[in-house]
């Protein structure tokens, strides 16, 4: 971990790549214990790369105009790959995340109201009482003790999430049975993942499999508890329910049939949704923690900003925008720790890409890890520098190479929701607290389901006066 002597920006440490490409062997154990750890140094120059395993062609593309392709252009002939869905598939079933064609069509088309700027107003004062929660639990922490902010930020974005479903606080045993479940269920989800990548998914452990069954069967039936109710109050048109994301999903239509989701498929997508919904944001606001907590300077400034907004507890949606730095500072979190660090595809069909030729069932992926930290991309690629942002010279670099929520058809349907939600925790945050790092302890980047801390990421909490 260093700041750059001239700019005195902070370079927050991540492992440092090998100097050359590793056997297979290695590759795989280095890449089971997180997937940062098998890139080597070209990985951040090149344009495109590739490897070859048995049952497994996969290309690694950096190159902004074949990105495009990709994800954008040519989209249909670059579908959601399996890997992700084998592995998530016990919980999620076939929900938006992992479907393609016209399944994925129907579920976008019947979710994207839920999303939509009116409902992000409506959703406003639900983020503001739990955060309200959190700053209650932060006030109850001792003093100069050091908490590990990953704990927090998992809560507070998990509570979020939790209340926009079902207009209720994240509270009560059943809750907070979903949410142990969830994280078990997190943990494993790499270790069943990474050996298919591998092409060696003899490798998982049966017990990793029956445990990740047993979380995801679980969640699903506490799930399936809370969704019955309003499914049933719905069928009866009872009237007084919440303008909630599950009342939008009850209310959604087919438009070519007209017909609703079944209550399969609603507890499919209400169980992704709480998946994709809280565990990239937790992942995001922790970075942004550890990394403001190393630039005073620019901690000082949000503080600023935040504090010029006068009380809090009367905050209105409209009030986040003028706070652009603290934009700025989770855009440029999302640049250098992308929570989605890689997207996989699978190729429907045989084309050429980037000079390559890729046959039908080859493996591509799109690492915003990479491409957001590329060298030739960006200046100072792993500082942080959040006033980047802010000058011309910037443009280019944001236009090809920035894309933490990815692009095109299949870009995050919450990437608004996660941004209102992320600008509120960290003004409410820095108005009241200082974060300031714990001596000696250096968070360590591992790449699982999202990109987290190995080691947590501790930190001191001072009250402001
Ligand atoms: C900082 C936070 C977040 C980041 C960085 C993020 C990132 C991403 C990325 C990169 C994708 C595209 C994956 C691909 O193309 O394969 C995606 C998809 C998605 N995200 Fe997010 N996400 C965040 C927060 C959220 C939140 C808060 C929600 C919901 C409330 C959400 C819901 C979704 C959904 C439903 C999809 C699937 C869209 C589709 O396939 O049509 N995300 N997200």
């Amino acid at each position: 971990m260093r700041s750059n002597e001239q700019t005195g920006k902070f370079c927050p440490y991540y492992p440092q790549p090998r100097k050359s490409k590793a056997t297979l062997l290695n590759l795989f154990f280095s890449a089971r214990h997180s997937w940062l750890d098998a890139l080597y140094e070209r990985s951040y120059q090149m344009r495109m790369g590739e490897v070859h395993l048995p049952g497994l062609d996969l290309y690694m593309v950096n190159e902004p105009a074949a990105v495009r392709q990709i994800m954008e252009d040519r989209n249909g002939d670059f579908l959601k790959s399996p890997l992700l869905g084998d592995a998530l598939r016990p919980l999620l079933g076939d929900s938006i995340f992992t479907t393609n064609g016209n399944q994925w069509q129907r579920q976008r088309t019947m979710m994207n109201p839920a999303f939509e700027q009116a409902r992000m107003q409506v959703a406003f004062p639900v983020m503001q009482d739990a955060v309200n929660a959190m700053m209650i639990r932060l006030d109850q922490l001792p003093e100069g003790v050091e908490h590990d902010m990953e704990v927090e930020m998992t809560y507070v974005t998990a509570d979020i999430i939790f209340r926009t479903i079902f207009s209720q606080p994240m509270e009560g045993d059943d809750a907070r049975r979903i949410f142990h479940a969830f994280a078990r269920f997190q943990a494993l989800a790499p270790r069943l993942m990474l050996p298919s990548l591998f092409g060696v998914r003899w490798l998982v452990w049966p017990w990793d499999t029956w445990r990740s069954r047993r979380a995801a069967t679980e969640i699903r039936r506490l799930l399936e508890k809370l969704i019955q109710p309003r499914y049933a109050a719905y069928q009866q048109a009872a009237t007084g329910q919440p303008r909630d994301i599950l009342q939008s999903f009850l209310e959604a239509r087919d438009a070519a049939t007209g017909t609703p989701f079944n209550f399969e498929e609603l507890v499919d997508q209400v169980a992704m949704l709480f998946l994709a919904g809280h565990e990239t944001s937790a992942s995001a606001l922790t970075w942004t923690c550890h990394l403001i907590a190393h630039s005073k300077d620019v901690q000082d400034r949000m503080h600023a900003e935040a504090a010029a907004l006068g009380n809090p507890a009367s905050l209105q949606a409209s009030d986040l925008k003028s706070l652009e730095l603290i934009r700025n500072v989770f855009r440029e979190t999302l640049r250098l720790f992308p929570p989605v660090g890689f997207i996989a595809r699978q190729a429907s069909t045989g084309c050429p890409l980037g000079g390559k030729q890729i046959n039908t069932g080859d493996t591509i992926v799109v690492a915003p890890w990479l491409i957001q930290r590329h060298r030739k991309y960006w200046q100072a690629p792993d500082h942080f520098d959040p006033d980047r942002f802010e000058r011309p010279g910037t443009r280019d670099s944001l236009r090809q190479a920035y894309l933490p929520f990815g692009m095109g058809p299949r870009v995050c349907l919450g990437a608004a929701f996660a941004l209102q939600e992320a600008t509120l925790i960290l003004a409410r945050l820095v108005r009241d607290y200082e974060l300031t790092p714990v001596p000696g302890h250096v968070p360590i980047p591992v790449g699982r389901l999202t990109i987290r801390s190995a080691n947590g990421v501790r930190l001191l909490l001072t009250r402001r006066n």
